[in-house]
Order: C-alpha cells, then structure tokens, then sequence
C-alpha cells in the first residue's frame, strides 16, 4: 500500500463499492412478501400483525407483556403517563442521547434533570445518577447508547431505594445483554424504536415491555382505544375515548419488524464480527481509545462510535477525518447536540454550562461505518486507511 496520503494526491486505500456493505436496513424479497400479504388482505390498518409481532417480540426477550405502539417517542410517553409523572415531578435522564429519551416527560409537564455519562461507555453515570435525585425524582431514564447497557443492576438498586420508576431507553440496543439478560426486560418498562435506522428496522414502530399487567392494561387505554374494549371496567370504560392518543402501529410496518426479527441475532453478530476486527486495529494506534465492555455485558452495536483525542496525536480531529475521507472512508464527527444546551430546556432551567464529562466527551466521537453487509473485505481496506493516515501523527 502506498504511503502517499489521498489527501496529498496519493492513491486511495479504500477501492472497493462500499453501497452493498453499508446498506441498511436489508430488505429482501421476504420482507416483500410479508407487506404485500397485509396489503392482500386488506389489513392496512386493523390487522393482527402488530399482536403477533408483541407476542414474538416478548418471546424473544423472555418479557412478559409487549404492547406496539407508533414509534418508541409514544412508547416512552406512554410509560411516563403510566406512571403518572407530570408537573411538579423531576425526570433523570442523560442529556447525551437522542432528544427522544427525554421529551416525553417535558410534554407530561415535568422537570428533566440532566445526568453526566461515563466517558468510556457514554452511558449514564450511576454517582451523578444518585446526586441528581431529590424528593421530587419519579423516574430515571437509562439509555443503552449506541447498544451499550446500562450498569443495570447499581441503577435499579438505588431507584429501589429511592422509589424511583426505571425506565430502560433500548432503543438502540435490541439483543444486546446485561448478566444474560436481554435489556429492555430489567427496569419497569423497555422502551424499543424500529425505525428504519435501528438494528431492528421495520420503517417506524415501536415497542412498550413490562412484566406489571396493570402498567400493559394502562398504556392500552392511553393508544389503543379499540384494545381497550377487551380491559377489565376500570380500563374498558374509556373504550370509546380512550386517554387521549392513538398509538397504534401500522400493520404494514409490523409485518417488515416480524421478518426482520428472524435475522437479528444473526445481523447484529455480522456487525460485531466486523466492527470489532476494525476496532482491534485502530486501538493500536495512538489518539483512540476503544471501550470493550466487561464481561457481564453483551453489547449490540447500534452505531459504532469511537473517542479520538487529537490532543495526544498532534492531528485534530477534522484533520483525520479529512484525511480518512479522502482515503474514501466513510467517517463523520458524532456530535449529539446534547440536550441541557438546547433552548427548549435552557428556557425551562438547564444550564448549558453543566455536565463537563458529558460536554468534553461529545467533543471527541467520531463515527465509523457498522459495516451491516460486508463480507469482511471493506473492513481490511478500512484498516489500512486508519493505519495509512496514522502514520502522519
Ligand atoms: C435513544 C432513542 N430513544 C428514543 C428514540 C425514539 O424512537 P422513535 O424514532 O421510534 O420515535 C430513538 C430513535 O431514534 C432513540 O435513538
């Protein structure tokens, strides 16, 4: 390989068409059948598709009750309505992740407070988690970023202690692991997302999981007013008015989650198998830093991001990702405008000044390709475009 940069009008170490490796989601021709079989049906919208996609999608977790809803942003309304957050109640939540996580409880009317996260795992911080709680504190919101879980089990402990509802965020995470545990059944509810981007991708969707009955029967009344019917009188009297939303997931989108949750354990092992050759690679050179996991805890890899400090390699950050462009990899900076600057909450009390972990970390993730569809052989090439653009540090 030559040593002459792309960037200086050397040759390029990536050759090969990156379109079929990196494409996501992989729709075939199954996928096809199932919408077109809806479609025949006539089912497009009143279908059993979404109850069958709660039960397999339960199973497949070892969860007790599953309830589809639009997306998981309705998904995670419903579990704070459930639980009857609202004004005069304060939310945990961390302010590095998708705003998603934390809306929901803004609408409800209550205060979000913002939690720092580890800058190894970027998943929250269970010390900043316990200064953060007041008598005020319903819930705390624990995100499995980019497929990482959470530390589970310091989390739910103090919550216990503070009679605090948990609320898993696991949007990103389907299949990942904590002490052999799907996340997603170890807090009070599960929240999932399906939407296209996600490793189980149906479109748009999501999925609400609790083992508490009455908790399943109360976020059927908020969106599913239809469902509500079958309810014990306490539930099945707002029939006809439900509690206000309508939650339901397309049949169409249920039936593409269905075929896709055939393959996702197999998907998410060709994402790691990949992922994790061209992460053995680059922690050799200087300025990365790669989080491995402990032991207890299988991850999924949603995105694949990594910290990069260009303060220990002389290169800053956009240079390497100029440079590792040029080579034709696909790189970007993965910067989460994070939550405690953005005006919605800066108008309601944040501080954009707080949390410096989480300030200082998001300055230094860059993302990498998850390589979905690779054989292996765009991963060799990624490889040598890191090695090839570290030898300028
Ligand atoms: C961390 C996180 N939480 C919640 C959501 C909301 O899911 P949806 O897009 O299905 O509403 C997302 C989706 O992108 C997310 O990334």
């Amino acid at each position: 390989m030559s040593d002459n940069l792309a960037i200086n009008g050397g040759p390029k170490a990536i050759t090969l068409k990156q379109e079929e490796a990196l494409r996501w989601p992989i729709l075939t021709e199954e996928d096809e059948q199932a919408v077109l079989s809806v479609m025949r049906r006539n089912e497009t919208s009143l279908s059993e598709e979404p109850m069958k996609l709660e039960k397999e999608f339960a199973e497949y977790l070892g969860a007790d009750y599953a309830l589809a809803e639009i997306n998981g942003t309705a998904a995670l309304y419903a579990a704070l309505f459930v639980l009857g957050i609202g004004p005069g109640d304060e939310v945990i939540s961390p302010s590095y992740t998708y705003w998603a996580s934390a809306m929901p409880a803004a609408t409800l009317g209550a205060k979000v407070i913002f939690c720092e996260v580890y800058p190894d795992s970027l998943d929250l911080d269970v010390e900043d988690f316990k200064k953060k709680i007041t008598p005020k504190t319903k819930a705390v919101i624990p995100v499995h970023l980019w497929g990482v879980p959470c530390e589970m089990d310091e989390i739910i402990n103090i919550a216990r202690n503070n009679n605090i509802a948990v609320i898993e965020d696991a949007c990103h995470a389907h299949g990942a692991e904590y002490k052999g545990r799907k996340t997603g059944t170890l807090g009070d509810f599960g929240i999932f997302s399906f939407q296209a981007s996600k490793n189980l991708p149906g479109g748009e969707g999501g999925m609400l999981i609790t083992n508490n009955r009455d908790h399943l029967y109360k976020a059927t009344t908020l969106g599913h007013y239809r469902r509500a019917a079958g309810l014990p009188e306490e539930y099945s009297k707002y029939q006809h008015t439900c509690l206000g939303f309508k939650h339901r997931m397309s049949p169409l989108h249920a039936a593409i989650t269905r075929v896709q949750l055939k393959t996702l354990d197999e998907k998410n092992s060709i994402r790691k198998n990949n992922i994790e050759k061209l992460l053995k690679a680059i922690e050799e050179l200087p300025g990365f830093h790669i989080y491995w996991p402990p032991p207890h805890i299988n991850r999924v890899y949603y995105e694949n991001d990594v910290v990069y400090r260009g303060e220990e390699t002389g290169i800053p950050i956009e240079r390497l990702i100029e440079t590792l462009k040029a080579e034709g990899a696909i790189v970007r900076r993965d910067r989460y405008p994070l939550l405690h600057q953005q005006p919605y909450f800066i108008e309601r009390g944040s501080n954009p000044e707080d949390l410096p972990v989480t300030r200082e970390i998001n300055e230094h993730v860059m993302a990498l390709p998850t390589f979905p569809g690779d054989d292996g052989r765009l991963v060799e090439q990624y490889i040598g475009a890191f090695i090839k653009a570290a030898r300028t540090f």
